[in-house]
This record gives structure tokens, sequence and C-alpha cells, in this order.
């Protein structure tokens, strides 16, 4: 925001707020006093993470709250949104996201996260609002060929249209804000985001079976799954599995406040690395979830998974620096936070 206001004076529209990180960002962002307005078509998420929401912050934060049920390539949808509400900001979470998926439908996943973000961008700029943050994703780096990967580390072709979309976004928001010096943009580089609200009332909940590991080990754990399969035990890692960079949702969900709060009054165009700066492989995983639910989890070695890079972590330092956040939260609080959740709602939010 060109203008620096008070959490309680500033609009924070937030697209896919319904979702995963979505909805521990929106619960963070009502406990720090921001007006909320969340857009969602309900398409990969369940309305009754609305009524968490609302039993965790409470029916004062609540009532800072609005929800509108559309798809953010719906223009009018969007225009109604803008004329309704005194927008400061967005947050732009919408999207598809299944790697998989987006190998088989290349035209769906193009047109929606690019589509949804150019209507989205035209519709800002329309009613004057030029601040946006973007989840990107650590995919756009692609195999590393050093590690930490900093902000400035090359970004790499992707290797699925999903990636794609990502690395374009990213492309797209730095044109527009190349293009007008008043707008505002930060990119926000996720590492793997697992973990669930402490409370046990929101977490993940993926629909069908589970593409990422941390939904699998925890259906596993719940025991709707029978075991793990872990993709590669041949990698060059200590122990021949994956090696990735797992941040707790909550921790990222507090990247979002904190850049929020650092880019008001600035313009221009920041990345981030959000991330915890340390690598956990798969085998690690599976023992500290199975010491969080206090069961060994069993688990059967399968080939590489066709397009996964043997290892990455984050350098977070700029986002220290600049911002004043790092993650707090280690692997042993995300299994106990997912397992909590998961053995709450063994079957998600429709349970
Ligand atoms: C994946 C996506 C990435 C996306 C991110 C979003 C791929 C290739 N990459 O990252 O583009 O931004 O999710 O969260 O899909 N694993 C298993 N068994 C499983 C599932 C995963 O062994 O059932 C392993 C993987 O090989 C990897 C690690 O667990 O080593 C993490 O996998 P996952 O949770 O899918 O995340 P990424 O592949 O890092």
């Amino acid at each position: 925001m060109s203008n620096k206001k008070a959490p309680a004076d500033t609009c924070v529209l937030v697209t896919g707020g319904a979702g995963f990180i979505g909805s521990h960002t929106v619960v963070d962002l009502l406990e720090s006093g921001y007006q909320v307005v969340v857009v969602d078509d309900l398409s990969n998420a369940s309305e009754k993470v609305l009524d968490r929401i609302d039993q965790i912050v409470g029916d004062e934060a609540s009532e800072r709250l609005s929800f509108v049920r559309a798809d953010v390539c719906d223009r009018d949808a969007l225009e109604a949104v803008f004329d309704e509400f005194p927008i400061d900001a967005v947050i732009h979470f919408a999207g598809f996201k299944a790697v998989g998926e987006s190998v088989a439908k290349p035209v769906e996943y193009y047109s929606n996260n690019l589509g949804s973000t150019l209507t989205l961008v035209d519709a800002m700029r329309a009613h004057g609002c030029k601040s946006i943050i973007f989840s990107s994703s650590a995919t756009v780096y692609g195999d590393p060929d050093e590690l930490p990967l900093t902000e400035a580390s090359p970004k790499k072709p992707a290797t699925n249209p999903y990636g794609w979309t990502k690395w374009m976004v990213e492309q797209i928001l730095m044109d527009v804000a190349k293009a007008d010096p008043e707008w505002d943009v930060v990119l926000l580089r996720y590492f793997n985001p697992i973990g669930a609200h402490p409370s046990g009332l929101m977490g993940e909940d993926p629909k069908g079976i589970p593409n990422n590991l941390l939904p699998y080990v925890a259906q596993v754990a719940v025991g709707r799954r029978d075991a793990v399969h872990v993709f590669g035990d041949d990698y060059d890692t200590p122990d021949g599995t994956g090696v990735r960079d797992y941040i707790h949702v909550m921790d990222l969900a507090r990247g979002h406040v904190a850049a929020l709060g650092w880019m008001a009054g600035r313009t221009g165009c920041e990345v981030f690395n959000l991330g915890t700066g340390k690598g956990t492989s798969v085998l690690e995983i599976i023992h500290a979830f199975s010491a969080a639910c206090g069961r060994e989890l069993p688990y059967v070695i399968e080939p590489r998974r066709a397009g996964d890079v043997t290892a990455n972590w984050a350098d977070c330092t700029k986002a220290r620096e600049l911002m004043g956040w790092e993650a707090t939260r280690g692997i042993a609080d995300m299994c106990r936070d997912s397992w909590n959740w998961q053995s709450n709602n063994p079957n998600g939010y429709e349970g």
C-alpha cells in the first residue's frame, strides 16, 4: 500500500482464503486487527472453514471478516467486490495446485492461474488498488545448483504446467510493477508448508489421494491408507530420500502479515523466500510423525517420482532482515499439529 494505515483501517482481499494456507493467513490477519474479505469459489475448499475461522478468532474479530463466493476469473464478481469494499491490498492465493493434474490439463491450469491473476490485476488498477502479495513457490528454482537457495538463485525452467504458472505469474507481476511505479508487489516463495492450526480446527484437507507427502502420511496415521510410498531412496542425500524445507503453515501465515506490514508505504517489487532454512528427509518426516502419533508408520520404497528434485532448502536471511520475520516452529511442532488436526478430523472438514 502506498499509504501506511493502521490494521483496523486496512481492508485486505484474500483470494483463495478458504484454502489451506489462505485460511491460516485469514486467522492471523483477523487476530492482527485487519478487515478481511475472502473471495473463494470453494472449488477445492469447504465452506465449513469459515465456521472454523469464526470459532478460532471469536465474535469481535469475525465481524471483520466478509465472504464472497466467486471465481477470481469472474470480472463482474470482482467488480462487485471492489465496489462494495474499500480494498487496500490483495493477497492472491487462489489457483489450481496439483502438479500431476496440471500435466494432464495444461489449458485449464494456464487459463485459470494466469487468467485469474490478469483479471484481478485489471480490476485492482481500475479501482486504484495497487498492492498485491502473491503465493509463489520454491518450484521456480527447479533443481538447484547450490544450497541454500537465496532470492538471487536463478529461476529454472519448470517441469510441469503448475510450476510454469507460478513462474509466469511472478513475471507478469514484476512487469506490472515495472510499468507503473505506483504498484507494490511482494512475491513470496513458499517452501513446503505443512502442519495445522494448533487448535485442531483447521488443517490441510486435500480431495482424493494426496499428492504431497504430509497429508499422505497423516492419512496413513489415521488408518485411511495402508503405508507411505517413499518416492526413491537412491538420492544423493544422507539417507537416500528427498530433502525439503518444511515450514509450519502458522509461520507461513505470519509471513504474509509481516509482508503486509512491511510493504505499507512502499512501492516496487520484492521477492522473499519463506522457509526455515533446514532440510528434512522423507524418512525423517515419517519418523517424526510416528513419534507424534505414537505408532511406527509403515512405509514402502518406490521408484523416484518424475520431476522431483533431490534436495532444496531456503536461505531466509532477507525476510528476517527486511521484514523481521522468521520461522519459529520445528518439525516436531509441525507433525504434532498435523496429527492433532487429522485425528480430530479423520475425514477432513466433511468428516
Ligand atoms: C510439490 C510440488 C511443487 C509444489 C509443492 C506444493 C512436485 C514434483 N512438486 O513439492 O511444485 O510447489 O508440492 O506443496 O509435485 N514424497 C514421497 N511420497 C509421497 C509424496 C511425496 O516420498 O507420497 C516425497 C517426494 O518425493 C519429495 C518429498 O516427499 O521428496 C516432498 O514431496 P511433496 O510433499 O509432494 O512436495 P514437493 O515435491 O517438494
